[in-house]
């Protein structure tokens, strides 16, 4: 699904955050967006999904393949979210419910918004988990069970069980040790691209960014400040804003060599 952001602005409280972003996402592309910490990355995607804060205002259009859906009604809001958005979050242990098994979990959105019976929805639920890596021993699994990184796998086949066409991946590997991040990393995009949808990968990280994304935004203090591909950010970025990041990046990959290509046998456990 193509994503058209115009001019976004979001205030809260009366306090600018998110200043006349523009930001374009085609169908079926990885589009990250970068920026420190408190730099309003996550206010966007809340916008995106139209989940804003009460005492949020929201200025400017965000349309998804000509709709747009700024000022939209929260039962129209809610359709999208079930159907055709989904959002991964940082922190899988305090996303997931802790009262649900794992099977519960990825059924749920099932059971909210598509009309499929319990046979439909549980069988389709087990493929999925099945995609992520996880098998069927899992699904009576509650998340306090699991570890991080199986936690943001059903994170993930939770957020995908709906086949959206559109993934906001809001620092889903952030909370999760360098090895365990460069596995999430390679199954979020080769499960974007199996199911044709758009994803925008939201981090703080340049070098989880070069495994996801071939394009870019750099955001600084709500404001865009950069843009183009990864690639060349990475190699010639131009403002000091996004020189600071790819320098924190360099280190985070020398210190921990979570920048390398090759899988280690121990990694594939996890
Ligand atoms: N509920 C809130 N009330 C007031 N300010 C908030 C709230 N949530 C976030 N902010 C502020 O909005 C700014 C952007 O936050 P956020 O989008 O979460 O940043 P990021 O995801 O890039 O770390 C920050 O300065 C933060 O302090
Ligand atoms: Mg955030």
């Amino acid at each position: 699904m193509s994503v058209d952001i115009q001019g976004l602005s979001i205030a809260l409280g009366g306090v600018p955050i998110v200043g006349d972003v523009d930001l374009h996402i085609a169908d079926h592309s990885r589009v990250g967006l970068i920026g420190a910490s408190g730099s309003g990355k996550s206010m966007i995607a809340k916008a995106m999904m139209g989940l804003l804060p009460s005492t949020a205002t929201c200025a400017g259009s965000i349309r998804y393949e000509g709709e747009e859906i700024v000022g939209m009604g929260e039962r129209e809001l809610a359709d999208l979210r079930g159907r055709y958005v989904s959002m991964i979050f940082q922190n899988p242990g305090s996303a997931l419910n802790p009262v649900l098994t794992v099977m519960q979990q990825v059924m749920l959105p099932l059971a909210l918004h598509f009309n499929l019976s319990a046979v439909q929805r549980k069988a389709r639920a087990a493929a999925m988990l099945d995609k992520v890596g996880l098998d069927a021993s899992f699904g009576s699994r509650f998340p306090h069970q699991l570890s991080g990184g199986q936690q943001q796998r059903v994170g993930i086949a939770t957020a995908l069980v709906g086949a959206p066409k559109l993934i906001l991946a809001d620092e889903p590997t952030t909370s999760l040790d360098s090895i365990t991040q460069r596995q999430i990393v390679r199954l979020l995009v080769s499960l974007a691209d199996e199911s044709g949808a758009s994803m925008l990968f939201i981090t703080h990280d340049f070098s989880v960014l070069a495994h996801a994304t071939d394009d870019c935004y750099v955001l600084d203090a709500g404001h865009i400040i950069e843009s183009g591909s990864t690639r060349t950010l990475l190699d010639r970025p131009r403002t000091s804003q996004a020189q600071q990041l790819v320098h924190a990046a360099r280190e985070l990959t020398l210190h921990t060599g979570s920048g390398g290509a090759k899988a280690s046998k121990q990694e594939r456990g996890r």
